[in-house]
């Protein structure tokens, strides 16, 4: 069994360039269907879940290669519209790939991508959203029919969904007129899937405010583009260091995105430096207790970077509370954290975390991708050895996590 050992509490030091975003990557490859030819992804990361996007792909009849770092794909025959549940259970945010389907053929069929670790995943809103621009979709036995002429219209979101933006962006590029979208997510990575349709040829203006407006139908041409950095992955390496000590500098990453987390991990008492393309961090390694740090959409604390940080914070001084707004269950990680020595009582979306004097390695399991990174910046700052099994999950967001820690001097090492 695949399982990463640690031998904790050194400082880190060292430097590392960020993997691109896997938040982003998705979207953008489900966007490269829209273009009757190829588009090029520079600097993918070789993730599991961007291996799963291109099975689906190559169902779907795409070719997708991958030259050096960058993943070709060319859409010029798109021969089917149908997800079969085996490819979309085996990623879960493969119900991005429904607008585009439906933008490219027309129709769609797939199954619904099911329940996740972080507590039941709606598509309501998706769904929603895709019938405003005049889908009809049907449901029967967990398979979801799409069909229908798609026209320019106004969509409201209850919520600011990321997926459900991304979904009615991708669709919307079908459609006949113009399509606002109100109270859309304001993500990075909706800003990046703008970036990358305008590329395309598309008429897309607004993304990064609550308002996107697209206009259907353009011509579109081929495109490369580099997605944007990782902001999560920025996020996990920053908390480490702040938790072990030591300075290090994260090149090639967006300060711009991450504004929260540098913000309370200045708080708990770290001492950073933001330059255009770069952040370094330095810490002694004894933090300060924070106020109640609340996940929100963005630009507030993103729910992604929470357990990171809650790792970061398990030997600081005083209580911290944590208010997990977005995912019912985005605290598993907490009950292995408490078997290496952590202080936290949970009560529903709420985590009260008081900071101990030690950590001791063990054996744990990561619980989901966020989860397992956290139990990661756990073991580093762990007396003894840890030995952290059910990795798959952080190989679907991280591409080698333990490559870039050893870069900044951990003792950590992957094996198969
Ligand atoms: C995306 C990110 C994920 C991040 C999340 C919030 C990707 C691949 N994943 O997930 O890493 O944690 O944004 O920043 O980009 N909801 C509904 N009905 C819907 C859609 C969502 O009730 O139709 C609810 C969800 O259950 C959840 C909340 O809305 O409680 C946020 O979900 P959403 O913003 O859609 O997140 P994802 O796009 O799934």
């Amino acid at each position: 069994m695949s399982h990463i050992t640690i031998h904790g509490t050194a400082p880190l030091r060292g430097e590392v360039t960020v993997q691109r975003a896997k938040n982003s990557v998705l979207p953008l490859l489900a966007a490269a269907l829209l273009h009757r030819g190829s588009c090029r992804i520079e600097n993918c990361p070789r993730l599991s879940d961007v291996g799963a996007a291109r099975d689906i792909m190559e169902h779907l009849g795409c070719r997708v290669h991958w030259e050096g770092r960058d993943l070709v794909v060319d859409a010029t025959q798109v021969t089917r519209a149908d997800i079969p549940p085996s490819l979309m259970s085996q990623f879960r945010s493969s119900v991005v790939f429904l607008g585009a389907i439906l933008a490219r053929c027309g129709e769609a069929t797939l199954s619904y991508p099911g329940g996740c670790e972080l507590g039941p995943r709606p598509i309501d809103l998706h769904l929603a959203a895709l019938r405003t621009l005049g889908a009809e979709i049907e449901e029967t036995g967990g398979i979801l029919r799409c069909r229908g002429k798609l026209r320019g219209c106004e969509i409201l979101l209850p919520f600011p969904s990321v997926g459900a933006t991304e979904n009615a962006m991708l669709a919307a590029t079908a459609a006949k007129g113009s399509t606002t979208i109100s109270n859309a997510a304001r993500e990075p990575e909706i800003v990046d899937l703008q970036d990358f349709l305008q590329k395309l040829g598309i008429s897309i203006h607004g993304a990064g405010t609550s308002t996107i407006t697209i206009r259907g139908g353009a011509p579109l041409h081929e495109t490369t583009h580099r997605p944007i950095p990782d902001r999560i992955v920025t996020a996990t390496y920053l908390c480490a260091a702040a938790a072990c000590g030591g300075e290090i500098t994260l090149r090639d990453t967006d300060y711009r995105h991450l504004a929260p987390v540098t913000t309370a991990l200045h708080q708990a008492g770290c001492c950073l430096r933001c330059r255009e393309d770069s952040i370094t961090l330095r810490s002694t390694g004894q933090l300060r207790s924070l106020p109640p740090v609340r996940t929100y959409p963005y630009p507030g604390f993103p729910t992604d970077a929470q357990p990171v940080l809650m790792a970061a914070l398990l030997r600081a001084r005083g209580a911290t509370m944590f208010v997990e707004n977005i995912f019912e269950n985005r605290y598993r990680q907490v009950a292995e954290l408490t078997r290496m020595g952590a202080d936290i009582r949970l009560e529903g979306k709420v985590a009260l975390l008081s900071g101990v004097e030690r950590l001791y390695g063990g054996e744990v399991h990561a619980t989901d991708l966020r989860g397992g990174a956290a139990l990661t910046v756990a073991a580093l700052q762990a007396e003894g050895t840890t030995t952290l099994s059910d990795i798959h999950h952080i190989l679907r967001g991280y591409e080698d996590i333990s490559r870039d820690l050893r870069a900044l001097g951990a003792d950590i090492t992957f094996t198969t």
